[in-house]
């Protein structure tokens, strides 16, 4: 038996759609902009970029905190940046869906980014297919062409502040991957970086001039490196990352300008290495320069067939334009390797070849296990002064 249904007067009907209206938005309770409501085409065809940025304006613009809404299927975008500064600092974008660059390369070949954040504040990207379609433009750079464009970073945050990045894939990048430029407060996790091992430039997320940087549980194979640090980057924290194919993670290349920031406060910690070219490297410019790389720590890796596993290398000189014969002004103090195991596919396992003019210093091995072949490998040393504690394997130089 059904219960009579109470009657709803249009009076109080009206206050409850009032309360409501009040509510959502004395409380700040999230509008959503669903992008298709803007006229986004999940077809992969019909490009979706104005709908995209519109969809943007008015998020950016609501007084209180707002959704941004992408269903499945894919949307095809063109360079688009998503500027602030915004009415709220709490837009969400959730991505059940992927978006997608034109396949010729052109198209956003020669923008800097394709898809870019900046001057934001309290942006949070979930989820999420990225797919830039680099290919075309590899094979261009790889058949040593002299007019193919340098390509867009496939998503950029600059200048902008507490960012969070969750579940995304970024895939075939024309040039990097994730770049996170003059912000503070970001934290990256679960994300996915998928491009092919001789692809070129295509570094998996790079941060330059930022601090509080904050990149956990993801898994990077790509054709440079998987993660580089810049100058001026602070208080970065990477944690359980898989690598490789790829670079390793690198901090630098540094000190190509004379003027440049430091880098301080980086940890990098619980990272499997499979395969790639380094492991923890350092590398910097052998010319002059006032920046430094300060109390660093390597810690819980381990090297799967890794070439250089553990590197400094100051004498970066590509094409020996500009610096042969100079020294690289980079101090680089108080670094620490702990707890490093695992197998070098060359037999220089370590190599720490500083600075003549600044030494390195500070430098420390604890708990280190790196073999060549099944045999121990070698370590190689200049200008470089530390300490060894536990057990260290090849024997340290210094
Ligand atoms: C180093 O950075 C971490 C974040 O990665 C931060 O929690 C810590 O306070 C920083 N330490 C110093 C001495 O600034």
């Amino acid at each position: 038996m059904a219960y009579p249904t109470p009657k709803v007067s249009p009076f109080s009907l009206l206050i409850s759609v009032l309360l409501c209206f009040w509510l959502s938005s004395s409380m700040g309770i999230a509008a959503t902009y669903n992008v298709v409501s803007f006229g986004a085409k999940p077809d992969g065809k019909t490009d979706s970029t104005k709908a995209f940025l519109n969809a943007w304006s008015k998020a950016c613009a609501s007084p209180n905190p707002a959704s941004i809404y992408v269903p499945q299927g894919r949307f095809l975008l063109k360079t688009a940046t998503f500027n602030g500064q915004c009415a709220n600092k709490a837009i969400s974008i959730t991505i059940d869906g992927t978006l997608v660059a034109p396949s010729t390369y052109e198209v956003i070949g020669n923008s800097d980014v394709w898809l870019h954040f900046e001057r934001v504040d309290g942006v949070s990207i979930r989820g999420g297919v990225l797919d830039a379609q680099g290919n075309a433009l590899w094979e261009c750079k790889n058949s040593k062409h002299s007019n193919c464009p340098t390509g867009a970073t496939t998503l950029g945050f600059t200048n902008s502040n507490n960012i969070a990045i969750s579940g995304l894939t970024s895939m075939n990048s024309q040039m990097f991957h994730i770049v996170i430029n003059g912000c503070q407060n970001v934290k990256a996790q679960r994300v996915k970086v998928m491009a092919a091992g001789n692809s070129p430039n295509t570094d998996g997320i790079h941060v330059q001039l930022s601090s509080h940087v904050t990149i956990l549980n993801s898994k990077i194979r790509t054709g440079d490196d998987c993660i580089s640090i810049g100058p001026g980057t602070s208080h970065l924290w990477i944690e359980n990352i898989a690598c490789g194919p790829g670079h390793g993670i690198s901090i630098g290349s540094l000190g190509r300008s004379l003027n440049e920031p430091g880098v301080q406060n980086v940890t990098v910690k619980t990272v499997t290495f499979t395969g790639t070219q380094n492991g923890v490297r350092i590398k910097t410019w052998g010319r002059p320069s006032y920046g430094f790389v300060r109390n660093v720590v390597f810690q819980d890796a381990i090297m799967v067939n890794v070439e250089n596993p553990i590197l400094i290398d100051q004498n970066y000189c590509p094409d020996n334009k500009g610096c042969p014969g100079q020294a690289s002004g980079v101090k680089i103090s108080d670094v620490r390797y702990e707890n490093i195991h695992g197998t070098s596919a060359t037999q220089v396992a370590m190599k720490f070849d500083c600075s003549s003019k600044y030494p390195c210093s500070g430098i420390r091995l604890e708990d280190v296990k790196l073999t060549y072949n099944n045999q121990p490998a070698i370590s190689s040393c200049n200008h470089a002064d530390g300490a060894t504690l536990g057990s260290v394997q090849p024997e340290s130089c210094f």
